[in-house]
């Protein structure tokens, strides 16, 4: 089967570079969605990257502090975390684990660093909620690194599947909504893959680690480290990685096409759920 024939080549429309930020107590990061360039990127409201060898970058964490509305997204490369909510959810994400929580209709949590020294690294990456869902009630999908699955779907290419599927292989994650993929691909040097995307999502790559180079032909454009590109144009992705090795997250996502308010740590559909969500979280009804 030639697939170009069936599939149209997808493309980067758009490079964003993130900057740099902090968050929680002071955590430093680099917010690639969810800043003035690209405020969201529906389903997607934001993307966090975190990644340092200096623990007076990460010590004092994320205490206390609430969501409504969305979902969170927590994916571990380095480094360990312990969470804890106000409805007695305690967990220690590790190396290459996943967090996926559905705020709902709201919780307290803190999100702290389980260590003294060495690196953190990883991804925060939010989810917006439909109208139906943004009241549900609160839940954790949360995976250790040995529970993702990996896959090699060509030479020198190695993906673990966190939402989504790559051939028969499908993630853990499951959230019918916005039928996500989030995929973690490390490409060898010389080593290529194409990818086919859900029909109608939004996707993004974000690469962490060298530089990738995606599309095709004419259309190809180079992502160097913490670079993002917007996808568009087809649903067939082509990656290679361009000198040396690569490793980037391809992400993707049904929009939703929904009004979005948002304030802090809620995202709801009108400014009134935003002021209710304040409301709530004042009288402890979180
Ligand atoms: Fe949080």
């Amino acid at each position: 089967m030639n697939a170009t024939t069936r599939f149209h080549a997808s493309r980067v429309t758009r490079k964003i570079r993130g900057t740099a930020a902090s968050d929680g107590a002071g955590v430093k990061l680099t917010r690639v969605i969810g800043g003035a360039e690209l405020p969201d990127l529906d389903p997607f409201l934001l993307l966090d990257e975190f990644g340092t060898d200096k623990p007076e970058d990460y010590l004092a964490g994320f205490p206390d502090h609430p969501h409504r509305g969305f979902e969170t997204v927590t994916y571990m490369l380095d480094g360990r975390m312990r969470h804890r909510d106000n409805h007695g959810n305690e967990g220690l994400l590790g190396p290459g684990s996943v967090q996926w929580m559905t705020a709902g209709r709201g919780l307290v949590h803190s999100e702290m660093p389980e260590q003294q020294a060495g690196r953190m690294r990883g991804f925060q990456l939010w989810v917006n909620l439909p109208a139906k869902d943004k009241m549900a009630v609160p839940k954790y999908q949360e995976f250790a690194a040995e529970r993702i699955p990996v896959v090699t779907p060509a030479n020198g290419v190695t993906v673990k599947v966190i939402a989504g599927t790559v051939g028969d292989v499908r993630g853990p994650i499951t959230q019918p909504a916005t039928d996500p993929v989030y995929l973690d691909v490390a490409l060898e040097r010389g080593a290529t893959w194409e990818y086919v995307l859900p029909e109608g999502h939004n996707a993004f790559a974000y690469v962490f680690e060298g530089e990738a180079k995606l599309g095709e032909g004419e259309d190809v454009r180079v992502l160097a480290t913490h670079e993002l590109g917007v996808l568009g144009g087809g649903d067939l992705l082509r990656m290679e990685a361009g000198g040396e090795s690569a490793r980037l997250i391809l992400v993707g996502g049904h929009p939703l096409r929904e009004p979005v308010a948002r304030y802090g740590p809620f995202v709801m559909n009108t400014k009134q759920e935003v002021m209710q969500a304040f409301v709530d979280f004042q009288e402890g009804k979180f």
